[in-house]
């Protein structure tokens, strides 16, 4: 059996935690080793570094400081768990990757693809996600949807149009890459979302015979 690394992506409140929870559960049941992490964070250094980035207190950090902490947290993460545990034959499912970079500081914060591949090609040393599944929903549909009022981190406490670009950067991620990166429909039930995304693990691993 052969390792490999998937990642989650989509807006705050897409509902891809819970969703990561049952892929875990899933893959599990097929036999796989599954280690799970998130971005930021992950590692001791990599949680250091979260409470900083997501601190309402640090509201106004330098864009270009937040880029580098986020691929900093990411370096951290890729020599320490992610590498070692795909060598290992393990399956790694991580909550958010590079895309989020690309998404939130490469739209959101207008500092363009380019720079967030600079910075993080440092970071990610080859380390590119094998699958990454996009749960789709828009800020406004998220809104909506929110039924939950606990205090907001420092990012999701930024404008809606500043969600707005970040979603927009998304869709240009899947867009580009369309052979990695699957759309999941985020707008349906749990289960609903949860039916597609096993059709599309099943798929990934018959196509990758990683069985
Ligand atoms: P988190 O509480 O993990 O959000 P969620 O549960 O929605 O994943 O906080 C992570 C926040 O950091 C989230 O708002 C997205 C943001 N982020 C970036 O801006 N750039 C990045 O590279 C990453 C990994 C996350």
């Amino acid at each position: 059996m052969k390792g490999f690394f998937i990642t989650v992506e989509g807006m705050d409140g897409c509902g891809k935690t819970t969703q990561t929870n049952n892929m875990v559960e899933y893959l599990k049941q097929q036999g796989f080793d599954v280690v799970t992490t998130r971005e930021p964070g992950g590692t001791r250094v990599g949680e250091k570094i979260r409470e900083v980035l997501l601190d309402p207190g640090n509201k106004g950090m330098n864009i270009v400081t937040e880029l580098m902490l986020y691929a900093a947290a990411r370096a951290e993460l890729v020599e320490t768990l992610i590498k070692p545990a795909v060598e290992q034959r393990k399956v790694v499912l991580c909550d958010r990757f590079v895309d989020s970079s690309i998404a939130y500081q490469g739209f959101g914060r207008n500092l363009g693809i380019k720079a967030v591949e600079e910075v993080n090609s440092h970071a990610m040393q080859g380390c590119k996600p094998d699958l990454t599944l996009f749960f789709d929903i828009s800020p406004q549909e998220v809104v909506i949807r929110k039924t939950r009022s606990e205090q907001e981190d420092r990012i999701e406490s930024e404008a809606i149009e500043f969600h707005n670009r970040v979603y927009e950067g998304y869709l240009k991620v899947a867009e580009r890459d369309k052979e990695r990166v699957k759309m999941i429909n985020a707008r349906k039930s749990v289960n609903e979302v949860f039916d597609e995304v096993k059709k599309c693990l099943d798929l990934f691993i018959r196509k990758g015979r990683y069985l």
